[in-house]
């Protein structure tokens, strides 16, 4: 057997004349050479659109267009119409059929389908590997071989071949009795319908496997049936099992269903009698089924830059290879759950056993989870720093990807009521790479009566004013600004890292001081008493010292930082670059109108008008005014300048000005091309205003320009070409 493991179905001489003989067929019409009869037409065209379906399908690798492929496919359906008596059932056109499965038969597994035992970490794999060593009577430091593999998360699959044809696949079922689900295993093109096992002296086996939907695949679905109103699958697997069992194998065939194998679990000659034992190890045992025209896990490096499978010496080399795709499992197209370890000699498989319920020479390596049930305690509304009210679950403590979680946001009341979610309720959590946790699902068959509906508060839960739904928006807000709960978020939010960058000042600290009544509002930042938070405790001399430190620092700080940490609606880092590049002091702001807002590029009409109310607020240019005494600085510093979209061009660095009509140009437009080219828009004339761009009855800025006699002068031609 060891030798005949050579023979392969596709052999390079093999690929290379399907190959010419695709092109023939292609390119020569149907009769020549002169005595071709239609059946070796028909038979000459189902070898190599088999041939390219396994390029395609089973090795993701295809070596002629999908044109080209489909013109072959549509000769032999041609062909087969013409020739009905031809049609046998293996042909590729057969693949789907039309008869609807009227009654899902159930079928007895040649062995039985065991499960998995799992682990969990190195630790798990190590002792694994002892019992391994244990059980197959080795030294206790020797090396063993393991294959190790992707623990696919998809529908298990058995397939029986007979003579070399698929004669029936079955689900897992209770593992000695599956769903027979052979039309719909059909449509699967990387299923050969005919391989041959006969080459290898096999009349009959039995491999296992797994159907699966790539997540694309399934992303393209959900959107589909989205679109069609029909209810969504929660993730590819449900999707894929759901397939399988498909009374239509056409709604079967329209799922994108893929099946990689990944044991051969029988296998004996015409006598009935065993062929396994000649099959030295696992790898082999993938390698033929290769050969043979399946799917297994390539030994090639993939989308993750890892192989599917690898052969590893020694366990050392498993958990190594266990961790690097745990890692990269996101960056693989299909979902997985794990890994699985399986020793590689089937001579020490036999010699480990197996219990009832698993074998004892494989593991699965399970990555940590991402779903996680737990109960949900409470709903608490947390009022943020622009005003919006957050629903947010506090939950039953639980263990999810490696991170405890407790509390998880529900957004908005849109969500709760779409997922009727309740308190008390058992739900599913979710923590997928390193997306923020969310909650899938309410396990509402779970519910014992005693859960309640989440009322949604028609007021603020902190200053009790009533909460506002703008009309197009999903969240409730409270439109009080003095309200305390948004006084602390904003607070908060001023000395974050994004805003004014203080350190030592986070939230628990701000929460602290804001108890103690020595922050009531964001100016109080800039006059806390340091000889106070000394004698705190937890803090001391030094932490006191340092929090000075950094808060004289943030004094110092640009513009664009102070702009973005007032929490005006909308207003992020790079808007607020944009407003800063704009003034030479913040307070001008207060003298624009909002279309001069309006005019900058990238502010839309809804911040325009935020930033005009809060600069139209006179608590808020009394509080700026103040922060201005306390020390904090108000005016542009060299890094306002610098524009924020723009970190290069040729007028980085400048400030630019227009004034008079421009001729090719709107005002808003040479405002918007300068400000992609680099400069900076100055609001006037100043010492500070490096060119002026002069259009048709240029007046008094044209004048005091000249008599600065700093200030470049430049007709709209002249800027045209400098841009
Ligand atoms: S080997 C008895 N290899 O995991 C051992 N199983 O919890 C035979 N699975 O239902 C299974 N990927 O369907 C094996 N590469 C892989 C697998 C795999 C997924 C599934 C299998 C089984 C479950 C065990």
């Amino acid at each position: 057997m060891a030798q005949s493991l050579q023979i392969a179905m596709y052999t390079a001489e093999a690929q290379r004349a399907l190959y010419e003989l695709s092109k023939v067929l292609l390119y020569t019409p149907q009769g020549a050479p002169s005595d071709e009869t239609a059946a070796e037409r028909i038979e000459n065209l189902r070898s190599v659109i088999r041939y390219h379906e396994w390029r395609y399908y089973a090795l993701n690798d295809p070596v002629i267009s999908d044109f080209e492929y489909d013109q072959l496919y549509k000769q032999l359906e041609a062909l087969e119409r013409q020739h009905p008596e031809l049609i046998t059932p293996d042909s590729p056109t057969q693949r789907v059929s039309s008869d609807l499965i009227e009654e899902i038969n159930q079928v007895a597994h040649l062995t039985p389908m065991l499960s998995l035992d799992n682990s969990y970490d190195a630790r798990d794999l190590l002792d694994f590997d002892t019992s391994v060593k244990k059980l197959a009577a080795l030294p206790p430091d020797s090396v063993v071989e393991y294959a190790v593999e992707p623990k696919f998360d998809g529908g298990t699959i058995a397939l029986v071949y007979e003579n070399d044809r698929l004669t029936r696949a079955a689900t897992r079922g209770n593992g000695l009795v599956g769903d027979e689900i052979t039309a719909n295993i059909r449509t699967v093109r990387s299923v050969p319908l005919q391989a041959p096992f006969s080459q290898y002296g096999i009349a009959k086996a039995e491999l296992r496997g797994e159907a699966i939907i790539r997540k694309d695949v399934f992303e393209k679905i959900n959107a589909a049936r989205q679109a069609a109103g029909e209810s969504l699958f929660a993730n590819p697997r449900n999707a894929a099992t759901g397939g399988l069992r498909m009374k239509d194998p056409k709604e079967a065939a329209s799922r994108g269903l893929e099946a990689f194998v990944y044991q051969l679990a029988y296998a004996a000659d015409a006598q009935g009698q065993s062929v396994l034992e000649h099959i030295p190890t696992h790898t082999d045992a993938l390698n033929m089924l290769e050969q043979l025209g399946f799917k297994a896990p390539s030994t090639q490096p993939g989308p993750t830059d890892l192989p599917e499978r690898r052969l590893c010496r020694g366990i050392e080399e498993v958990i190594a290879f266990c961790e690097a795709w745990q890692e990269q499992r996101d960056a693989y197209p299909y979902e997985i759950d794990g890994m699985v370890v399986k020793v590689n000699a089937l001579d020490l498989q036999e010699r480990c056993g197996s219990t009832a319920h698993h074998p004892r020479w494989a593991v699965a390596f399970k990555f940590k989870a991402r779903q996680a049930t737990t109960r949900l305690r409470d709903v608490e509304f947390q009022v943020g720093k622009t005003g919006a009210v957050t629903p947010v679950a506090k939950l039953e403590p639980v263990q999810l990807a490696g991170v405890t979680i407790q509390n998880v946001s529900l957004h908005n009341e849109d969500f709760i009521r779409s997922k009727d979610i309740r308190i008390g309720d058992y739900v599913l959590v979710e923590r997928a790479g390193d997306v923020i946790p969310y909650i899938v699902k309410a396990l509402d068959h779970l519910r014992d009566g005693s859960e309640r509906p989440i009322e949604y508060p028609r007021n603020c839960p902190v200053c009790h004013s009533p909460l506002v739904k703008p009309e197009d928006e999903a969240i409730w807000r409270c439109e009080n600004a003095n309200c305390e709960a948004q006084i602390l978020q904003r607070m908060i939010f001023h000395a974050s890292k994004h805003a004014m960058d203080i350190e030592g000042l986070g939230e628990s600290t701000i929460t602290r001081f804001y108890q103690l009544g020595w922050l009531r509002s964001i100016t109080d930042i800039y006059r806390l008493d340091y000889d106070k938070i000394a004698q705190l405790e937890g803090f001391g001399e030094k932490s006191a010292a340092n929090l000075r430190k950094a808060i004289e620092k943030a004094k110092q700080n640009p513009i664009h930082r102070l702009l973005h940490s007032l929490s005006i609606h909308h207003l992020g880092q790079k808007s607020s670059k944009l407003l800063a590049a704009q003034v030479e002091h913040v307070l001008e702001l207060a003298n624009w109108d909002l279309e001069r807002y309006q005019q900058i590029k990238d502010i839309g009409p809804v911040l325009a008008q935020n930033i005009y109310n809060f600069f139209h607020n006179p608590h808020n240019l009394e509080m700026l005014r103040t922060m201005e005494t306390l020390g904090v600085n108000l005016r542009q510093t060299p890094e306002d300048r610098r524009p924020a979209s723009a970190a290069e061009g040729p007028l980085v660095g400048k400030t630019i000005l227009f004034t008079g009509t421009l001729s090719t140009l709107t005002r808003e437009q040479a405002e918007a091309r300068a400000a992609a080219a680099g400069a900076t828009i100055a609001s006037g004339v100043s010492k500070n205003l490096n060119i002026l761009v002069v259009g048709e009855k240029a007046g008094s800025k044209l004048r005091k320009a000249q008599e600065l006699g700093t200030v470049e002068i430049w007709t709209e031609a002249e800027f045209l070409e400098r841009i």
